[in-house]
Order: C-alpha cells, then structure tokens, then sequence
C-alpha cells in the first residue's frame, strides 16, 4: 500500500467520500450542448487545461445549483476541483507544446467542431461521473465527447483498448443500452498494467454487457471481430508502435460506416502524434476542436 500520511479512518472516509461523489455525478446528467456553450465562451483556440477546468469547475456548479444536488454537497465538488488542478499542475508534457503545434499544422488531420462532424448531437446528454476527477488529462471535457458520440452514432457494438479502471466502459455500456461492449487491457500478471483493471463496472449490472478481454493488444487477434464493431476506442499503449498495432487492429474490426476514435492527440503522447500525422497522409482524420480526440469515419456500405 502507498503511504498517504492518512490514518486508516482518514483513508476509509476519503474513499467513502470519494464513493459518494461517483455515485452522485453518475446520476447527474448534462447535454453535449451545455458542453459546448461553456467551451465557446472560453477564449482560445487550443485545447487547454485551464479551458477544460474552466468549463466543467462552471458545470458542475450549474449543474448543483439547478439540481440542488442530491447527495454530497459544494464542498465535495470543490475538493474534487483541487484535486485536478493539483495533478494537472504537476503533470509534465513530454512534447513542448510548440513542437506540438508544429507537427498539428504540418499533418493532414482536419479540424472540426464536434457540431459539424456530429451535427444533432446537442441534444444528447452524459452522465458527469463519466469525467474522472483524479486525471491529468489535457482535456476534460474529452470522455463526456467520447461518449456523447458513442450514443449519436447509435453505436450497438463498442471495442475499446485500454480499459483501465472500467469508467468510460462502465458509461459506454450505461449510455448504450442495446450495445455489446468489448474492452481490452493487459493481463494483471504483467508489471506494466494497472491496479483494479475493470474494477469500476465489476458487479454493476452494466458489466453483463461487458466482455473484458486481458491481452497485450500486441498479440491479441482480432479476427472474431472481423468487420464487426461500429464504435472503437483507442486509448491503450500511447507509444508509437503501440497505437500503430491497435489502428491497424482497429481497421480490421470496423465495421462500414463504423467510426473510431484516438484519445490524447497531444504534446504528451508523441509517438501517438507521430502516428496519426502519418496515418492522415492516406485515411481522413479528423481532430475535434478544443479536444484531444482524432476520428475516423468510415464509408457505409
Ligand atoms: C489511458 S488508460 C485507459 C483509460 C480508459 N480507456 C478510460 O477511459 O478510463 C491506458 C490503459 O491501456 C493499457 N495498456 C497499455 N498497453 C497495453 C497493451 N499493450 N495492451 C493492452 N492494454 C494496454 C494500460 O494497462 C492502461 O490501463
């Protein structure tokens, strides 16, 4: 166990807590429009930190103050808000953002508003839960916009790679009740994978839908699933040759007019950037504005 200077009650009322914030943003639910209107008032063109604190600090205070908020109360919501800013401080780009943007403007991939790549998808709305307080992701408004479109596209067989805890899974199949939901991380004898890999859907009702698969996507086949999935995930192995081998795996599985999506399009994934500049030269990609999410729509048959 990591030493968190808490004492064991400490620790058993943060999870408690932590338990309850889940629960309460898992039942409270915003538009994709909501969303869009908080980032468009926001100054600035490039997807930011501050942008995607900004606009969910702002929506998780409108959605309390309409909802009154059942269960918890601010003070939860504000320590939640700490905790990003905290880690998002202290998280450390791997790219400098200028080399980012170098590469960004030199690739073929298109940028477009969720809007016009989804138009209709305002009126779609998404469990707030399904924002994980404790990333350090660019970005958070990423996986309400992941999931969103999951339910635009109508989307009845969802793959992802890279699991992890099971959140965004546990919302793809909550969100999508008639979709079969595959996920893929790596088996929890390897060193390199995660703590509570699908822990967060493990005994909800939802994880009957689920079909956790625990393979290094490097070796796994995706044969069974030849042309079968419409909606795919890539959020796996962010290094080169790792999101290499999950997008050729991921054409294989797609079925016609199936859609696939890269997370972290961003100064910190390098080799994922390298990659899709590349792969754009021959496939339309599309990155959505103010997001580090690249798509791919496929033709209909
Ligand atoms: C960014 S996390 C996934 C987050 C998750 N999609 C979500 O939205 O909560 C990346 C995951 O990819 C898994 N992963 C990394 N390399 C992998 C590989 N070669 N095969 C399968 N999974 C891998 C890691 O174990 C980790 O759980």
């Amino acid at each position: 166990m990591p030493d968190t200077g808490m004492t064991d009650k400490q620790q058993r009322r943060k999870d408690k807590l932590e338990r309850q914030i889940s629960d309460d943003l898992s039942n409270i639910r915003i538009s994709v429009k909501r969303i869009l209107d908080f980032q468009e008032r926001h100054q600035g063109d490039a997807p930011s930190k501050a942008s995607g604190i900004k606009a969910f600090a702002r929506i998780f205070r409108w959605t309390r103050s309409r909802l009154g908020g059942p269960g918890g109360d601010i003070q939860d919501i504000k320590r939640s808000l700490k905790h990003i800013l905290k880690n998002q401080r202290s998280a450390q780009l791997s790219m400098p953002a200028q080399q980012f943007r170098k590469m960004q403007a030199a690739s073929k991939i298109q940028e477009i508003s969720l809007m016009q790549l989804c138009p209709g998808i305002n009126d779609v709305s998404v469990p707030l839960g399904c924002v994980n307080e404790a990333t350090s992701h660019d970005n958070q408004v990423d996986m309400p916009f992941v999931l969103g479109m999951s339910r635009f596209f109508g989307a009845r067989n969802i793959f992802e790679f890279g699991t992890c805890t099971g959140r965004t899974t546990y919302y793809f199949s909550a969100m999508n009740p008639e979709a079969k939901v595959v996920t893929l991380d790596l088996p929890v004898q390897d060193a390199r994978a995660g703590q509570g890999t699908g822990s967060y859907f493990c005994g909800k009702p939802e994880a009957l839908k689920i079909h956790q698969i625990l393979e290094d996507s490097k070796s796994w086949d995706p044969a069974s699933y030849r042309a079968r999935m419409d909606y795919i995930f890539i959020d796996g192995d962010h290094s080169y040759e790792g999101v290499r081998n999950d997008t050729l795996k991921a054409f294989e599985m797609l079925a016609p007019g199936g859609t696939i999506v890269w997370h972290d399009f961003a100064a910190k994934s390098p080799g994922l950037v390298r990659f899709l500049t590349e792969w754009s030269r021959d496939h339309s990609l599309y990155q959505i504005r103010k997001t580090c999410l690249v798509v791919y729509r496929a033709a209909a048959n």
